[in-house]
């Protein structure tokens, strides 16, 4: 067989499956753009408070590309490091309230780095069944023994952990789950990882109107992306000094890799800025009174619409865009079979009278649809 003749086989079969994907161009600012010629306002992006285009995060990004150039020619621990990234590392670990924090290209590698360098052979790591790919992804690397407990079900995470024996064991979990936006137990989490002497393994990627955790106690890595709610791109582990010195000098996601560039870590740290201000304190008020009008109680921006089949999916999010309103239908293998959905994200860059645009068209669809999984 021809490597032409396989990837033609591969394409029929994913074809055949409905799961076949495309890039489309958004050319946007914000959530407002174009798609193949057409306005459209998206509700699509993790950019939750709509810092992407934020003054400041864009002066900042300027500042440093005139200083230090477009790219930091190395890995970290050569000559990668600019003083800007340090100095946001201070800044994260003190947001996060941890001793230390350590940069990353991006969450995903963030995720690989902290289940490589602490999971192991010799290691037990309990994973929610939602947990993002990139946990899935790490756990697998990690060659350690996984158990997948059910989703936020924490008497399941206890069984499994009886099981670890003499191992030490993880238990990692998204703090919001990107694919339904609900919130993980996080209480109980932390009381059983502190019981057992697990270490918890948080990914607050998506917690932009929290949950705040009370870790008193546990150990724990919080892992955070700046690419969604700080609007560039980039990931990150906040947690004790002595953990963030052992990522240093384990975490192959860190070291064999080029430092992020200064001008995505300048925008960040003016981000992280607003964010931590009373401009930020009214932003993410104005993204959860976003969430209240689409789903009132939900506790984070991202709200499906569970529709079942993927043709019903892929029909709804076509309605929509003929209507300017760009929600993606979400499938397997990305959700489980059955529960093919609309991904509504909202941001704080919404204008009131789009989400009520949204909200009217949601009602308006032939398919009625019940907000929430
Ligand atoms: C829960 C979760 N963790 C990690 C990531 C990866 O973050 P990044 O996009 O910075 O690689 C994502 C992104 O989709 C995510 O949803």
């Amino acid at each position: 067989v021809t490597w032409s003749a396989w990837a033609a086989g591969e394409r029929h079969r994913i074809l055949d499956a409905g799961q076949w994907r495309q890039i489309r161009d958004f050319d946007a600012v914000g959530p407002r753009g174009t798609v193949g010629g057409r306005e459209v306002v998206s509700f699509a992006s993790n950019d939750y408070l709509g810092l992407t285009t934020h003054p400041a995060a864009i002066a900042a990004a300027h500042a440093a590309l005139d200083r230090w150039g477009v790219g930091s020619g190395s890995a970290r621990l050569i000559v990668g490091a600019r003083p800007v990234h340090s100095e946001l590392e201070h800044e994260l670990a003190a947001w996060k309230h941890a001793s230390a924090a350590l940069l990353f290209p991006t969450g995903y590698a963030a995720n690989l780095g902290v289940l490589t360098t602490f999971g192991g052979p010799d290691t037990l790591i309990c994973s929610d069944e939602r947990n993002h790919a990139s946990i899935v992804d790490g756990a697998r690397l990690a060659h350690a023994e996984v158990g997948i407990y059910r989703h936020a079900d924490v008497d399941h995470l206890a069984t499994l952990l009886d099981t670890a024996g003499h191992r030490r064991s993880i238990v990692v979990t998204d703090s919001v789950f990107s694919m339904d936006g609900d919130v993980a137990p996080l209480d109980d989490l932390v009381d059983l990882c502190r019981a057992r002497g697990a270490m918890l393994v948080l990914d607050e990627a998506h917690a932009v109107l929290g949950p705040e955790p009370d870790l008193d106690g546990v150990d724990v890595l919080r892992v955070g992306t700046l690419s969604k709610t700080l609007g560039t791109l980039g990931g990150f582990v906040a947690a004790d000094g002595a953990f963030v010195e052992l990522l240093v000098n384990r975490a192959r996601p860190f070291i064999f890799t080029t430092a992020p560039t200064p001008a995505d870590i300048a925008a960040a740290r003016a981000s992280l800025a607003v964010l931590r201000s009373a401009e930020g304190v009214a932003l993410c008020a104005r993204l959860r009174a976003h969430v209240g009008r689409i789903a009132p109680g939900h506790p984070s921006p991202i709200i499906p619409v569970v529709l079942g089949d993927e043709q019903r999916a892929l029909d709804a999010s076509a309605a929509l865009l003929d209507r300017g309103l760009l929600v993606p239908a979400i499938r397997p293998p990305t959700v489980a079979p059955g529960t093919s959905r609309l991904r509504i994200s909202l941001s704080a860059a919404h204008t009131t009278a789009e989400v009520e645009r949204l909200a009217v068209a949601l009602a308006e669809l032939s398919t009625p649809a019940t907000v929430g999984s």
